[in-house]
């Protein structure tokens, strides 16, 4: 089968020294190129579109069929049996639905008020849990400083059986937005779940990367919730998806109300539905958008979701391979770690916010710098660095705006439709900056908040677009 097609790999822009060039994507890790089968999925549907749960008419017939079956797809592409697990699809994506598991289970488990998070983990799997009140005790990773890598095994069932009774669930992400650096989840849901702590994986990172198979043979080794954006597989305008088991969810609370997730309603009461999804989907869901991310599931597994595991793991290691020779490069990360879709790294001689903004302006080279809301990961793998900065010769007023521009790093995320010759491009271009740093930091001005500014190169968006 052949490898899905995706929209914008031909995009050109027109860079700092009048060039035009063809743009290489490597910010998956935020939000990658969409694929064409999405776009072709909405425009067929379009024609049909109509609200769901009904089948009185024939676009909704058709709406409300072709959602269960998205539904299922998804259910599928995560290796969910759909006796234990049900998908539910909300809002823009995993933000919400995390705020939702953390809501849910602190009204669930409410005698359990402690809460163990990684220490690696997006603001997304962080602050969520602490607004409920909870205590989050955040789990060590192995290593220390620049070289931490995954979850502590040891550390953390230390802190699940000093918490014991306590501790109400674990919160990971299978795989790190920073530095690619992949979580036994398996292990971790043994542990949680032999200390009777339930177990959220937030899989945004992983689902573009890793098969995922959350129905095991031995249930004490299953996820209990299990979470993703449809943006981050290559669908935008898709929605967050919740794939949780059915018993947990029936225990809790704390959903969001209204039409859909309700059987019966009087003026004094109300009943919520028994069958899943629906008592967990109030509202009109992001139907379009749902669809078009199934028919990209189908179009990955059909593609082979270990083809695609081996192709962005192989990028991972090329890069990381070709980087790590480069003179004053650091990759961020334990380097014996698993790694899959992003590492992130520093040039000691160039800011990261002046190398992020070079490979756009000079080389059409779309990566992402700062911190990519993991702050506390960020700023616990720069520590020393940060710790040895010399202010001396720095005035008090410039003093923030120099360390913003040291604290940071760049990210570059590998998809699907990267390969060899992006990477060979990519470290072409940083072997050339470094050579010629001068001459580019001539042309930028730098800002308070850590970014570096062209003096006199800047992209009008509108000609871009037909608005
Ligand atoms: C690991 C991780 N979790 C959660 C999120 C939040 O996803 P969203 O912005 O789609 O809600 C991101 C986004 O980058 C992420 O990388």
């Amino acid at each position: 089968m052949n490898k899905p097609k995706f929209i914008g790999l031909d995009t050109r822009y027109e860079i700092a020294d009048g060039q035009c060039l063809q743009r290489i994507h490597m910010d998956g890790a935020a939000s990658p190129l969409a694929a064409e089968i999405a776009q072709t999925t909405m425009q067929n549907m379009l024609p049909h579109y109509s609200n769901t749960h009904s089948y009185v008419h024939s676009s909704a017939h058709i709406s409300t069929k072709a959602l269960t079956w998205a539904t299922d797809i998804t259910l599928d592409f995560v290796g969910a049996k759909s006796d234990v697990y049900t998908a539910i699809y909300s809002g823009s994506g995993a933000t919400a639905a995390i705020n939702r598991v953390a809501r849910g289970l602190s009204i669930a488990r409410k005698e359990r008020n402690i809460v163990l998070v990684s220490a690696m983990e997006h603001h997304a799997n962080d602050l969520p849990h602490r607004e409920q009140g909870n205590q989050v005790i955040y789990i060590p990773l192995t290593g220390e400083g620049a070289n931490q890598g995954a979850v502590d095994l040891i550390a953390l069932e230390k802190l699940l059986s000093k918490h014991r009774d306590q501790i109400n669930y674990v919160a990971v992400s299978m795989v790190s937005n920073v530095t690619g650096i992949v979580n036994p989840v398996t292990e971790i849901a043994r542990l949680a779940h032999k200390h009777d702590a339930l177990l959220i994986v937030d899989g945004a990172q992983a689902i573009a990367h890793i098969p995922i198979e959350l129905s095991q043979s031995d249930p004490s080794n299953e996820i209990d919730f299990f979470i993703f954006s449809g943006h981050k597989l290559y669908t935008p305008g898709s929605p967050g998806i919740l794939i949780a088991k059915k018993t947990l969810l029936k225990q809790m609370g704390g959903q969001d109300l209204g039409g859909g997730s309700v059987s019966e309603v009087s003026y004094h009461d109300y009943e919520l539905q028994t069958e899943f999804p629906y008592r967990e989907q109030s509202g009109t869901p992001n139907i379009l958008g749902a669809i078009a991310l199934a028919a990209v599931m189908q179009a990955l597994e059909q593609y082979g979701k270990d083809n695609i595991n081996r192709h962005n793991r192989e990028l991972i290691l090329s890069l990381v391979s070709s980087l790590s020779k480069q003179p004053n490069i650091v990759i961020y990360g334990d380097q014996d770690s698993q790694r899959t879709g992003a590492i992130a790294f520093n040039h000691s001689q160039i800011d990261h916010g002046l190398l992020a903004a070079i490979l756009n302006d000079y080389y059409a080279i779309a990566v992402r710098n700062e911190c990519f809301c993991a702050h506390p990961y960020v700023s616990s793998m720069l520590k020393e660095e940060l710790w040895k900065l010399d202010l001396d010769d720095i005035s008090p007023d410039q003093e923030q705006a120099y360390i913003n521009a040291k604290r940071g790093m760049v990210r570059i995320s590998i998809s699907l439709y990267n390969n060899q010759s992006d990477i060979d491009y990519l470290i072409n271009s940083i072997k050339e900056i470094s050579l010629k740093i001068n001459e580019y930091q001539k042309h930028y001005k730098s800002m308070p908040d850590g970014s570096y500014l062209h003096k006199s190169f800047s992209l009008n968006w509108q000609d871009y677009l037909d608005l």
